[in-house]
């Protein structure tokens, strides 16, 4: 299965249980770490033909998505004189494909990567789009830059070794697609049944990934550097970058994180006579069935909202709100008082 993601320019496409053969006449740098590398290399390597594979391991974890790390990878790229001919490949979860993407996009001012994504969550999401970027003191994501893969290479076998907590909580990211996008694929994962998917059953997850990038791909071919559009992506994140960072980016995986900030976002439509409870309930149900948690205790309400203005989205102090009208239609609201906004948060106290 393919799916195309048609840009302006350097369009690529997402390949899904498609990865046979890979043939490079250059040097292939293979960015990975030691887990994702002892699980799968063996099957990687006997798909790839290059000229030298170069293969560098980085430390596991969101804290190592830093510049210290990217310079660690620039430094072994330039001893190795890979040059500008050369590709990069990520091979893992959404911190290697974001680190990966930025390393690319800026080694001699840009050579071309590819996508092997190793988790749910980035074979829905991360690896596709094109947003590459690491964190700092100051926030997640905020060094980087937009620069697109030249192929995405999804397979269901990678996912096999995900414990279920991973695999599960990269849903969140998938109902919030289907939730803004496309009432059809809510209706399709409401009726997963539980058990296959945590069996990691190919054709299931495929469909997870094809529909999931299918949306992407719409969203980010009309809108590649999130000027509007694009912004509906961000639907819980608003309520997740807020949870993320009072709780050290360290009690919640960040698609839980999403998760509570549906809830969340879902309570603010509801005070703005948008949804009806009985839909938040049926929203509810589908996220718990994966597992993933609704409620998030807020400390301290004041402090929260105030947290919502240190997010890179919030411009000229208006924060922008992606709310549902109705299930499978979001929208994008800046204009909500404060007032309503506090109340809608009284709900997790
Ligand atoms: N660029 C984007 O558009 C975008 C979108 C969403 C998320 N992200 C970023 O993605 C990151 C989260 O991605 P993630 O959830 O994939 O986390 P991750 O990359 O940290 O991977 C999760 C864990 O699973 C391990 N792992 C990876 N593949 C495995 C496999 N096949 N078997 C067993 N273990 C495996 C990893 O080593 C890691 O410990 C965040 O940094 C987030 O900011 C980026
Ligand atoms: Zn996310």
């Amino acid at each position: 299965m393919q799916i195309d993601i048609k840009l302006k320019q350097n369009s690529y496409k997402v390949f899904i249980n498609e990865l046979e053969k890979l043939n490079f006449d250059t040097k292939v740098v293979l960015l990975s770490n030691a887990r994702i590398l002892n699980l799968h290399l063996k099957t990687l390597k006997n798909k790839i033909k290059c000229k030298e594979l170069f293969i560098i391991s980085i430390e596991e974890g969101e804290e190592y998505k830093n510049l210290q790390t990217v310079e660690k990878i620039l430094n072994q790229m330039f001893a190795h004189h890979i040059d500008r001919k050369s590709i990069l490949i990520s091979f893992g979860g959404g911190v290697i494909s974001d680190i990966g993407g930025f390393v690319a996009s800026i080694y001699q001012r840009g050579i071309s990567f590819i996508n092997i994504p190793t988790t749910l969550l980035a074979c829905v999401d991360a690896s596709v789009g094109g947003k590459t970027g690491v964190n700092n003191q100051f926030g997640k994501n905020l060094i980087g830059s937009f620069y697109q893969p030249k192929a995405v290479y999804c397979q269901s076998e990678f996912l096999k070794t995900l414990n279920d907590k991973e695999l599960s909580s990269a849903m969140a990211e998938v109902i919030k697609m289907a939730l803004s996008f496309d009432i059809r694929f809510f209706k399709f994962i409401q009726n997963i049944d539980k058990k296959l998917f945590l069996s990691r059953d190919d054709e299931l997850l495929s469909n997870i990934i094809q529909k999931s990038v299918e949306i992407k791909a719409k969203i980010v071919s009309k809108d590649e550097k999130e000027n509007h559009l694009r912004m509906i992506l961000n639907y819980g994140h608003t309520f997740a970058h807020v949870i993320e960072n009072q709780t050290f980016y360290k009690k919640y995986l960040h698609a839980e994180a999403v998760s509570i900030g549906i809830h969340m976002a879902n309570i603010l439509a509801y005070h703005l006579n948008l949804l009806q409870k009985t839909q938040i309930q049926e929203i509810n149900q589908t996220l718990q069935k994966f597992d993933l948690p609704i409620f998030y205790k807020i400390p301290n309400i004041n402090a929260f909202y105030q947290n919502f203005f240190l997010d890179k989205k919030t411009k000229q102090e208006k924060i922008n709100f992606i709310l549902l009208k109705k299930i499978g239609k979001a929208i994008i609201k800046d204009d909500i008082d404060k007032n309503t906004i506090l109340k809608s948060l009284e709900s997790f106290t």
